[in-house]
């Protein structure tokens, strides 16, 4: 057997083996997996914040020809365990949130089960709601914990910071609701068998479904359908984004096994329209920002302040840890950290790409921003002045931390000595111009051990995992991995992943796929190796884990960047324009320099996108989102992006496990807003701390 050493199959920069299935349609999406006599879902929606089912007259609608089903709550199954109230849909007439699923219309064809949804007459006791954010705190609650820390948390002695200090900033930013717009919507098939007996510890449930992986849906779907795991079948390969929104089951994907349940059988298909989207399936929720940086003469941080306010649904509390990053980046001796939350009756709000860390970073480092100006330092000095040896916050050793080579690096490649630390110098006819950056950080991300199979079958290494790919480009790096970790050509790899019955397997979430799965791949082959060797015999198998080695929690863990813009801003219009950018990276080992870069320039292109274009505005006199649709909420289109450039450093971590990668997913959204708004900064004077950036800001 061929077992080459060099050239490595990790670090090569492999196309995506999926691409080609995708542009030619042959790689199905959730929707479009093969079902016989499907029925068609349309759903049902509350058209109020809060308020009661009084009455509903299907009557016209179960005449429509082709009608299979008017399911409401007074047919619908019973839910049985589960502690997310956002699932347990139509239990009861209480309506929770605008746009909530109050009941289902199924059909033969599509068209006829939106048709009969319109002919579904339900009268509604509306009761009094809330959904006015109130940004100052009014009506807020300190949470007892966000993320793994308190709700309140005061490090240092914050008053003898402020009482030395020299500069301070002090200011409140603020960011909209965000709404994830993957280009696959939410969608499913669902079929619900059940033999003669009816019996339901033989009933077979299968979902062909869009998700960041398996797992979430096999941990909380049995118990609500009062299943066993093992009669729960998913089948996701090719999921098309999720950016957090497909991380964790939604509640139509409830909505449409209880169809299926009642339609007995018969495989139910529902894909939700982008407007259904921006009601049900998460956002990431605003906040408001107060941030106080305390500094020295020499810009040296004495103090952070970073308090939070954000709303939560009444439903289902969710709240970013935005104030994280503030803790533990700056070397500041005293730190202090609140959250607020204000609870509404509107939809709950879920992890969106970089939860807590786009949103706190925008605010940090567009703060340290105005310090570098206050202070006349260069914003990349001012940052290395603040560079702590510890993390400032658990005072533990970093596992590598090479911020300042991102710094430097990326500054010699974007240009950065040609920026004028002068704002508003740089004009060319109607568009002034300007550069800026900001840091950007995500940390390690580890909630379980992920397990791995290979067995030699065939001639071919079978490596199979609970892994999912949502267009990140697992299909393509795990078996890079693979071929190193068994010294073998990589077409001697069969991966299997994106689907249940596999093993254990954290989800493509969290910025942590590739070092979970890699690093249990990794385990595995070499248990598979010492076991069986390298001319194993047919059949030949192994079951192992990965996960962070042993002392893991003895170090500060984080994947670092830096972020560089340039920005023009017309004077005329405030039109702003971003034609470049560049990440520079310290994210540990680079798997695969294509799919790699992909993951950053599409960070920042979302960045770009959240800081220039993104809001949705939610009506606190109904309690929705009124422009839920492309039209009226704009993602950055081509045009809307210029050059992008993603370089790294040199680094492996052993840390994060044995692939020495960090997470990727994420990082590269942080702290793209900042950067820009810095640059629009030094190319106008004028400092933008409410995203997005539009033109009635800047005239
Ligand atoms: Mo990501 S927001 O961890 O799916």
């Amino acid at each position: 057997m061929n077992r080459p050493n060099d050239p490595r199959s990790v670090g090569a920069p492999r196309r995506r083996v999926e691409g080609p299935l995708k542009v030619s349609g042959t790689a199905p999406y959730a929707y479009e997996h093969p079902a016989v006599n499907p029925a068609y879902l349309w759903p049902l929606t509350a058209p109020v914040a809060r308020g009661e089912i009084a009455e509903i007259d299907s009557s016209e609608a179960e005449a429509l020809p082709g009608v299979l089903l008017v399911m409401t709550h007074l047919n619908a199954p019973r839910l049985w365990l589960g502690n997310d109230a956002s699932l347990k849909i139509l239990q009861s007439p209480e309506i929770a949130h605008h746009g909530q699923f109050i009941g289902a219309v199924v059909a033969a064809d599509a068209t006829t089960a939106r048709q009969a949804a319109d002919l579904v007459r339900i009268t509604i006791t509306p009761a009094p709601f809330e959904a006015t954010f109130h940004p100052d705190g009014t009506g807020s609650t300190v949470p007892r914990k966000v993320g793994g820390s308190p709700g309140e948390m005061t490090r240092g002695d914050l008053g003898a910071a402020e009482a030395a200090a020299v500069h301070r900033v002090d200011q409140h930013y603020a960011h909209p609701i965000h709404h994830h717009n993957p280009l696959e919507p939410h969608a499913l098939i669902a079929q619900w068998r059940e033999d003669r007996s009816l019996d339901p510890r033989k009933c077979r449930l299968t979902i062909w479904d869009a998700n960041q992986g398996v797992l979430p849906s096999q941990a909380y779907l049995p118990p609500l359908f009062g299943i066993l795991p093992n009669q729960l079948r998913i089948i996701a390969p090719y999921t098309g984004g999720g950016f957090g929104g497909k991380g964790l089951p939604l509640p139509h994907v409830v909505l449409t096994i209880l169809a299926a349940k009642m339609l007995r059988g018969r495989p139910v298909k529902y894909a939700m329209t982008r407007r259904q989207m921006f009601a049900t399936t998460g956002h990431r929720p605003e906040s408001a920002n107060h941030i106080r940086l305390t500094a020295d003469e020499d810009g040296r941080l004495l103090g952070i302040k970073h308090e939070v306010t954000a709303p939560t649904a009444r439903l289902k509390t969710y709240i970013d840890a935005s104030a994280g990053s503030s803790k533990s980046f700056y070397a500041a001796p005293a730190c202090r950290t609140l959250y607020r939350s204000q609870a509404l009756d509107i939809a709950p709000a879920t992890f969106m790409r970089g939860p807590g860390e786009f949103t706190g970073m925008f605010a940090l480092e567009t703060a340290m921003d105005e310090l570098a100006h206050a202070c006349g330092l260069d914003p990349i000095e001012l940052r290395l002045r603040n560079e702590p040896e510890t993390d400032p916050q658990s005072g533990k050793p970093f596992s590598t931390r090479n911020l300042t080579a991102c710094y430097h690096e990326g500054a010699a490649a974007f240009g950065w000595s040609a920026r004028n630390a002068i704002p508003g110098q740089r004009r060319e006819g109607e568009w002034l111009i300007g550069l800026g950056m900001a840091a950007a950080v995500f940390p390690h991300v580890y909630m379980l051990p992920t397990r791995c199979r290979i067995r030699f079958k065939g001639g071919r290494y079978q490596v199979q995992l609970g892994a999912s790919d949502i267009g990140t480009g697992a299909w393509t790096i795990l078996p890079q991995i693979a071929a190193d970790a068994l010294a073998v050509p990589i077409d001697q790899i069969a991966l299997e992943i994106g689907r249940s019955g596999l093993s254990l397997a954290m989800v493509a979430g969290g910025s942590a796929g590739t070092y979970s799965w890699g690093g249990a791949i990794i385990r595995a082959a070499e248990r598979f190796r010492t076991k069986h060797g390298d001319t194993p015999s047919e059949g030949a198998q192994v079951v192992a884990g990965g996960g962070p080695p042993k002392g893991y929690k003895n170090y500060s863990m984080h994947a670092y960047g830096a972020h560089f813009a340039e920005a023009r801003v017309n004077m005329v219009t405030g039109e702003v324009r971003v034609p470049r950018m560049l990440g520079a990276y310290a994210a540990g080992q680079i798997i695969n320099p294509i799919t790699a870069r992909s993951q950053m320039i599409g960070g920042m292109t979302m960045g770009i996108s959240a800081a220039l274009f993104e809001e949705s505005v939610l009506d606190p006199r109904f309690g929705h989102v009124v422009n839920a649709d492309f039209a009226g909420y704009h993602i950055a289109s081509h045009a809307d992006i210029g050059k992008l450039d993603a370089i790294w450093i040199d680094e492996f971590d052993p840390w994060f496990g044995p692939t020495g990668a960090k997470g990727i997913g994420e990082i590269g959204i942080v702290g793209v807003p900042a950067a820009i708004g810095n640059a629009i900064f030094n190319a106008t004077g004028i400092r933008l701390r409410d995203m997005p950036f539009t033109p009635d800001k800047l005239l």
